[in-house]
């Protein structure tokens, strides 16, 4: 039988649309799951809606709609952006279904049958935050002096109001030594270590009752047994990991099968919430309890979380618009170290997108099925190679990448598919198949190269499937692989079959002109104001804009005078992937002949011109000494192709 897997992301509320962080959490939970189940596993993935609340009830009061209309519309947004960002989620939970009220109230009469004391009627006190939803311990509340009425901020600058209701309590407090117990024996419990430490420490302050119940707001579940109060909305919400099994509805297979959930990923701000109160209904219900409580980073814009109230939400809708699902769900995997904070710009991702997609990635996979095509008409190689250096290659990248993906370093876990990758263009520079191609025609060495090349690369390509899902099964359909085969078995070497076609296309991720993008003002928010000087003088250039710049070692092949120019010089070179003509003005100080055979840096991505009726593509670097060139050279063993920067 499979071994299951339970992953669940938090339930986001429908007080607006899901922004960057959101998308995140969604991204990096469909990452775990798509890796889990083409591992094998019997997979069950869940998101959902957060659906009842002040925070609901304040926003639709607002638009004038009520609070389900509002929740409606907003799940519609989520199920579209989901189904675009290709989230693969087995089931979506609202709290608003029948299927949950059922769930949370059988978690109260579980907990009242097994613990009859743990539910009790009192009045409580304190400082309540409305837009968490919660009361704020008084050593985090800022000035506050208790009293009714009274109004304080807390750490975060949110507002808070000193609260007295009566409610129903549960007793947190007696649950103190069992979680602590539950920390110790099984750390791993709560990832990453800080969010750990932070919890322990909260727990060892001492755990106050937690009140569960609210006669003040409407919108919600009716607490059992006294209708004028609901149920408190973190006990509704995080019920919803065994609601959505069928917890409390009569049928209980899928609880059977899938609970204890393996990870339940949420952002750093409400582990506590899922490492703290959850498991303590739990224990008191008599349920298992989750076996891992995994808390994410935060985007941040211009080093601020972003959020909501905050108002400096990001959602790069025009970025999956314009680039694909795959960039922004690559983009974030990579750029952020997973369980750190990381700041969000469309122009750090247009970055990444012309380096890593676009050169890397993209031009690497062109160029070898471009080479497969010409040599072997068309087609993979005939022979295989169980023998060479990439081989060897991805036995040490795989390993790595598996073992990262199972500690959740996925930007790591990417590291290792590049190692890989600059293995394959190290490999291609050095053997110099079009050299080869040349001197013996398609023999059976070319034939070992060119089919290894593509074989690493549709490794690499298996290990980019849980992260780019659409582009993988187009690059593998490109490289002549079956485009479904992204099991543990296709990160073994020797998967590609010889003489299937190989299909040559435009680029899989065309180059961004990222200055154009950005100058069009596609970000979605204007950024915000900033008091910081621009230094006078030359023009700074972002990384970047830099990055756009392909330089690279290029080889003279031939050269000869222009006619009737006296400065300009037309020069044969190789650029590592074809023979293209450059004209440059440097005749004032070299000579053809010396020309032949010599290692220079172009600018390869230049549009063409016409100098004096030659049709130039590219540029030819020299420094100006009072306008006399003198070319940029580098060391003759550098193989042509290789990338400057
Ligand atoms: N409804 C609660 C969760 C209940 S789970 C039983 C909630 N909702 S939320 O919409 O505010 O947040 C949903 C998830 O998105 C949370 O895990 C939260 O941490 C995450 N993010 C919200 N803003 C974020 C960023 N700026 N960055 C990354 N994730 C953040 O909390």
């Amino acid at each position: 039988m499979k071994k299951t897997f339970y992953i669940t992301t938090a339930i986001h509320y429908v007080n607006d649309d899901p922004h960057i962080g959101h998308m995140y959490e969604n991204i990096a939970a469909d990452v775990i799951a798509r890796h889990r189940r083409r591992m094998g596993d019997d997979v069950f993935f869940l998101t959902g809606t957060d659906e009842h609340g002040q925070k609901i009830e304040r926003a639709a009061l607002k638009e004038g709609v009520q609070p389900i209309e509002l929740a409606d519309r907003v799940v519609m947004v989520h199920h579209a952006l989901w189904k675009k960002l290709d989230i693969s989620h087995d089931d979506f939970i609202r709290t608003t279904e029948a299927r949950h009220h059922a769930g949370a109230l059988e978690l109260i009469r579980r907990i009242r049958e097994r613990n009859p004391d743990d539910i009790y009627l009192g009045e409580h006190s304190g400082w309540y935050c409305q837009s968490e939803e919660t009361y704020i311990p008084e050593n985090q509340v800022k000035d506050g002096r208790p009293g009714r009425g009274a109004i304080a901020y807390d750490q975060d600058g949110h507002k808070v109001e000193w609260t007295t209701e009566q409610n129903y309590f549960f007793k947190l407090s007696k649950y103190g030594p069992a979680l602590l117990e539950r920390y110790r024996s099984s750390p791993a419990f709560v990832y990453p270590q800080t969010r750990l430490n932070e919890v322990i420490a909260f727990v060892e302050q001492g755990l106050k009752d937690l009140s569960i119940s609210r006669s003040s707001i409407k919108w919600g579940i009716p607490f059992p047994g006294n209708p004028d109060h609901v149920i408190y909305v973190w006990m509704d919400a995080l019920t919803n990991y065994i609601s959505a099994l069928g917890f409390g509805s009569g049928d209980d297979e899928k609880l059977q099968r899938y609970w204890p959930a393996d990870i339940h990923l949420v952002g750093k701000d409400i582990v506590r919430f899922h490492a703290v109160y959850w498991p303590a209904f739990l224990m008191a219900a008599g349920i298992e309890l989750p076996k891992r409580v995994v808390g994410h980073g935060w985007w941040l814009r211009d080093q601020v979380k972003i959020s909501k109230s905050l108002g400096n939400v990001v959602r790069p809708y025009n970025v999956i618009e314009d680039f694909g699902a795959d960039t922004l769900r690559y983009f974030v995997m990579r750029e952020m170290v997973f369980g750190q904070d990381q700041d969000y710009s469309d122009e750090s991702l247009l970055a990444r997108y012309n380096a890593d997609l676009a050169n890397d990635l993209g031009n690497t996979l062109s160029r070898a099925i471009k080479m497969s095509d010409s040599y072997f008409g068309g087609k993979t190689p005939p022979t295989p190679c169980d023998d060479n250096d990439l081989l060897r290659a991805a036995a040490k990248a795989v390993p790595d990448y598996l073992q990262r993906m199972d500690d959740l370093a996925f930007q790591r876990a990417l590291d290792a598919a590049w190692d890989l990758l600059v293995a394959i263009n190290g490999y291609i520079v050095a053997k110099e198949p079009w050299k080869r191609f040349k001197e013996n025609g398609a023999d059976e060495t070319l034939s070992r190269v060119i089919w290894s090349s593509l074989e690493a690369l549709r490794i690499v390509w298996v290990m980019m499937a849980p992260f780019m899902p659409k582009t993988t099964r187009e690059a593998l359909a490109r490289l002549g692989a079956d485009p479904d085969r992204i099991d543990a078995d296709a990160l073994q070497w020797g998967g590609l079959a010889n003489g299937v076609a190989v299909r040559v296309a435009d680029p899989i991720f065309p180059r961004a002109d990222t200055t154009a993008y950005i100058g069009e003002k596609k970000m979605d928010a204007p950024p915000l104001e900033t008091t910081q000087a621009v230094a006078p003088g030359i023009a700074k250039i972002s990384i970047d804009q830099f990055m756009e710049v392909d330089l690279r070692v290029a080889e003279v092949r031939a050269a000869e005078n222009v006619p009737k120019s006296k400065k300009l010089i037309k020069m044969t070179v190789f650029t590592g992937e074809d023979e293209r003509t450059i004209v440059a003005g440097i005749a004032t100080k070299y000579t053809p002949e010396e020309l032949v055979g010599r290692k220079i840096i172009i600018v390869a991505n230049l549009q063409p011109a016409k100098l004096m009726g030659v049709e130039s593509n590219g540029m030819v670097l020299a420094a100006s000494i009072d306008g006399e060139p003198s070319l940029l050279s580098v060391d003759p063993a550098v193989p042509a192709g290789t990338k400057v920067k």
